[in-house]
């Protein structure tokens, strides 16, 4: 595996390999890489000739100082995972690199930003589309591989390429799980002893809401949901919203004809977490 710190190197070999024909799988991370990751790196690898992973904790996508400073680093670990895969290329930019000027750009994607994560985390989506639009132009990729753990960044992201009318296929695949059904996430590792026991709980309502809706409305799941969370000491629900997959629009009452997604944000401590439940799909 090569590791790259310059945009103009990786640039210029990206071309190299693109003139040749050679097809490029993308998968953009902030590090402190789990199976969730390393499943997206997977299928990269065996739809693509070359897969490059960059690795940068994005500081304009982070409303709140502190959850930058705390995001884990470990990036010699992350390099010893990255080898074990297979992964081709790794781009590891300094801020100076990615940044080397205020980035004024805005972006209009309509609702998709605008609720939810959009909503609690104010310029959350304007930082990740600025770095996530840098980096497809540096590494200019066939294909770009998202984790759906991450939802609603999906959307946005889905909507940045038609915006900037990039020749780029979106990729999201599946969320990874622990064993007890915990979203694999880079932050799980921030957890206390006591927390990691008592966050299980929520994957454990979400897929119970799958049985609850078959007796519940959907205003009465959403409800029972937060309510069963909440109950927990651990555990606080910021937001627990049931919304069309494609448009993110709040759904009011279930419809078998529309695809329905629940996303869940909890607070446990000062550890943020998301989930997600497709309940139509
Ligand atoms: O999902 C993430 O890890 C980040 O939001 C991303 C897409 C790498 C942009 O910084």
């Amino acid at each position: 595996m090569e590791i790259v710190d310059s945009r103009n190197v990786l640039q210029s070999i990206v071309k190299e390999f693109r003139l040749q024909g050679v097809s490029v799988g993308f998968v953009p991370t902030m590090g402190a890489l789990h199976e969730g990751h390393l499943s997206l790196i997977r299928r990269s690898n065996k739809e693509n000739e070359i897969t490059i992973v960059s690795i940068f904790v994005n500081p304009t996508q982070f409303n709140d100082q502190d959850d930058y400073k705390r995001y884990p680093r470990i990036i010699s670990d992350d390099i010893e995972k990255l080898k074990s895969i297979n992964c081709d290329f790794l781009f590891t930019p300094s801020k100076e690199e990615m940044y080397p000027e205020e980035d004024k750009r805005e972006f209009d994607f309509g609702n998709t930003d605008k609720v939810m994560e959009g909503a609690h985390r104010p310029g959350h989506f304007r930082g990740v589309a600025l770095i996530v639009s840098k980096l497809f132009e540096i590494v200019s990729p066939h294909k770009a591989y998202f984790g759906e753990k991450d939802f609603q960044q999906v959307a946005v992201i889905k909507h940045l390429t038609k915006l900037l009318d990039l020749d780029i296929e979106i990729v999201p695949c599946p969320i990874i799980r622990e064993k007890d059904g915990l979203a694999m996430s880079s932050r799980n590792i921030l957890l206390s002893e006591d927390q990691r026991k008592n966050v299980s709980l929520i994957s454990k309502t979400l897929f119970e809401s799958v049985n609850m809706m078959k007796l519940l409305n959907l205003i009465e799941t959403k409800e029972w949901v937060m309510r069963k969370i909440n109950e927990n000491p651990f555990l606080k629900v910021e937001y627990f919203e049931i919304v069309d997959s494609e448009t993110l629009e709040s759904v009011i009452e279930w419809t078998q004809s529309q695809n329905i997604t629940g996303c869940i944000a909890v607070h446990v401590g000062n550890i943020r977490l998301i989930d997600n439940i497709r309940f139509y799909s």
